[in-house]
């Protein structure tokens, strides 16, 4: 009994050591782990934009995958102005307080998408009823009141806040938005402080797309050393990771994180997909606004993705998470911008109606050969340049 009780308890320490040792890839190519969440335990959190029928627990294909896969969740649209708060002095928080308490229930760490946007926000934040634009105190007002009611109802639940997104044009100066033309650049500064304000211990973000390539990053760079500067506390540049199978450059990812951990911030990517599909425009963009006229050479593979693409996206993944890897110590969370491939928004943009590809799981819940080249990514050397 006793010899029993000893093996026991060398058994438990072996194990506690196991728990305490900072985990060492192994090289063995063993087992794999099930779950994405568990394969970067220790590195990153794992997560998912989360639409309205995955909070509510209506999907029965995507919430299971959810459930099981992600530490960390995103709304992917009840968050936006337009949403939450519709009309003057109107706030819509029936589906947030549902997306919260869904994170809650399943023990994730809950992100807040997204307080300041030049899309997605109503006429009636700009214009007043005649039709003429606010002046720049009624539009700080609204700002502020803003912030403070969608901050400060969730405070201490939402533990990281896009505070500002997409602010920042493609040759890095800042975007000629509605924000800028009417508040001037401070719009910025303020954003961050009233969300500060109204939440002292939440993660605050700024949230781009293309931030790889130099212009666009130079900007942000410029940008977040204005705010730290002005004392203003940012703790993440956002990376929302809307790539290609040719972009960015591995060099390029490597470097733009590279560029915010220099600054002594995090990064999070924060919207991640891979886009198989034909370029429909020239630019290498996620704007919202744009769109191209469907056509049959836009769609290629609406019968079903070719063996060759399939593993060419699973490669991509594998090296993309290389990079990730390379930081893992600066990055926080690698989150997909959808749960499988017939959620994903690049069925609708910028052309409507396509069949895409873009994410870990195909259109029956099942994980693709990517997921598997994700799952094993800690097992692989990480990206060196
Ligand atoms: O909910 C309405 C529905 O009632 C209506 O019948 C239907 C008609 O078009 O529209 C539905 O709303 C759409 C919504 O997605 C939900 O599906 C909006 O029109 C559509 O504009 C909206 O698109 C979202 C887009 O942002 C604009 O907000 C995408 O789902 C969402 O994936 C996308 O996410 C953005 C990030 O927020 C910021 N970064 C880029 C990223 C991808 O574009």
């Amino acid at each position: 009994m006793r010899r029993a009780l000893s093996a026991l308890t060398a058994l438990v320490s072996l194990a506690a050591v196991a728990a305490c040792s900072p985990a060492t890839p192994s090289t063995a190519p063993g087992p794999a782990p099930s779950t994405l969440k568990d394969a970067f335990a220790g590195r990153f959190l794992v997560g998912a934009a989360l639409n309205e029928s995955q909070f509510t627990e209506q999907d029965s294909r995507g919430v299971p995958i959810v459930k099981a896969q992600f530490n960390t969740v995103t709304p992917e649209n009840i968050l936006k102005w337009e949403n939450v708060h519709p009309r003057h002095g109107e706030y819509a928080f029936d589906a947030p307080d549902r997306y919260v308490a869904f994170g809650e229930r399943n023990g994730m760490f809950i992100v807040g998408h997204t307080l300041v946007w030049h899309q997605q926000t109503p006429r009636w934040v700009f214009f007043d009823a005649s039709g003429s634009r606010v002046s720049r105190d009624t539009l700080l007002a609204r700002l502020r009141d803003h912030i403070q009611t969608v901050v400060g109802r969730y405070k201490g639940r939402i533990k990281g806040w896009d505070v500002v997104n997409e602010a920042v044009d493609e040759d890095g100066s800042l975007r000629k938005s509605l924000w800028l033309e009417i508040i001037g650049p401070d719009y910025i500064e303020k954003a961050f402080q009233w969300a500060n304000e109204a939440d002292p211990q939440a993660e605050l973000y700024y949230n781009d797309y293309s931030v790889e390539n130099a212009p666009k990053r130079n900007g942000i760079v410029a940008l977040v050393k204005n705010l730290q500067a002005k004392g203003i506390r940012v703790t993440a540049v956002g990376l929302q990771g809307h790539n290609r199978l040719d972009w960015p450059t591995l060099a390029q990812q490597d470097s733009t994180i590279g560029a915010f951990v220099a600054l002594g911030v995090k990064v999070a990517i924060t919207e991640l997909d891979i886009d198989v599909l034909p370029r429909a425009t020239r630019a290498q963009t996620a704007d919202v606004s744009l769109s191209a006229a469907p056509s049959a050479g836009l769609n290629p593979y609406a019968a079903g993705l070719p063996d060759s693409v399939q593993q060419a996206l699973a490669k991509r993944y594998a090296d993309l998470f290389g990079v990730y890897m390379k930081h893992r110590d600066a990055i926080t969370r690698v989150t997909f911008w959808g749960v499988t491939d017939g959620d994903s928004w690049l069925n609708g943009w910028p052309v409507r109606g396509r069949t895409s590809y873009p994410l870990l799981f195909d259109r029956a819940g099942k994980p693709k050969p990517a997921f598997d080249a994700v799952i094993r990514a800690t097992e692989r050397p990480a990206f060196v340049p």
